[in-house]
């Protein structure tokens, strides 16, 4: 079965959906995405997804595509459609065809995509054993709050960490600090076993996995930080991990190629994947 997507108001096989040479989102990167997991038929925190994209619509001053009703009903008979279990399901808006100039269009209206794909989760010997990430410098823009479709650093960061033999890039601002992974959020449980992740702000996305995973530590009385913290403290935590859409909680084993703690998963980070895969199996099968 050809997998379907859907494209400025029609339902079509991947092969024939199409959009214009001069959609901006194409020549300028000017539109706004997002990545929600279907796992085991649930697609999970839409509502937050939903909440982010129509935040990253309003800050880049991009129409809606449709109402949030419209939206759900179109993203559902979509996943419908392609029948997954497991998957992400990935939809963008850009603010539509126009000309090529800079200023924004006037009239030009918003153009809407959505595709599914199987997901790649992480492999059990991952989940076991853990990742690795190597610390670059961030040369991003200061809003990385807005899910832009201008990823082009994030593309940079990846490929050096893959060079690297690394899973994900951690990302070094000015003072020495990790902001996040180039399509991850950072989590350190410190030498003193503090939880800390980046404050959200401008300086990273703030993670819909990031967010369930806060609220989950929330509801355990598990105390966490929610603040900048150093390479070097990151270098000398006892446990590290990640956290996104894709790869839920993933524990992280190495920073440049020196072991964290034990060079083992941790109990923090495996307790918080545990809780994460549970609350995610509460959510509702979509009908
Ligand atoms: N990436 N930080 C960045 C820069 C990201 O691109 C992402 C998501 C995250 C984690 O956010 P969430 O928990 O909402 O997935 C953090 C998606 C999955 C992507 O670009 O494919």
């Amino acid at each position: 079965m050809p997998r379907i997507a859907y494209v400025n108001g029609r339902y079509l096989p991947l092969a024939q959906a199409q959009v214009h040479i001069e959609d901006r989102g194409y020549q300028f990167a000017d539109g706004v995405y997002e990545v929600v997991p279907l796992y085991r038929g649930r697609l999970l925190d839409e509502e937050p997804h939903l909440d982010r994209f129509a935040y990253s619509l309003r800050e880049l001053e991009i129409a809606p595509p449709m109402s949030r009703a419209a939206l759900k009903l179109v993203l559902h008979e979509l996943v419908r459609c392609n029948a997954m279990s497991d998957a992400l399901l990935y939809f963008q808006a850009t603010r539509g065809v126009a000309p090529r100039d800079h200023k924004f269009p006037a009239g030009a209206k918003t153009a809407f995509v959505a595709t599914m794909r199987r997901s790649r989760p992480p492999s059990a010997a991952q989940i076991e054993q853990g990742v690795s990430v190597v610390t670059m410098p961030d040369i991003r823009w200061e809003r990385c709050d807005i899910k832009s479709i201008s990823l082009l650093p994030n593309l940079l960061a990846k490929q050096k960490a893959a060079a690297a033999g690394a899973f994900e890039a951690w990302l070094v601002d000015d003072d020495d600090r990790i902001t996040e992974g180039s399509s991850t959020n950072a989590w350190i449980v410190t030498s003193d076993g503090k939880l800390v992740t980046h404050d959200a702000g401008a300086a990273i996305l703030n993670g819909i996995t990031r967010q369930r995973v806060i609220k989950l530590v929330e509801s355990r009385g598990i105390t966490f930080e929610q603040r900048a913290f150093s390479r070097d403290e990151a270098m000398h935590a006892r446990e590290a991990f990640l956290s996104s859409s894709s790869s839920f909680v993933l524990p992280i084993t190495r920073i440049d190629g020196k072991p964290v703690g034990e060079g083992r998963p941790g109990p923090v980070t495996r307790q918080l994947r545990e809780i994460y895969v549970t609350a995610a199996l509460e959510t509702p099968i979509l009908a």
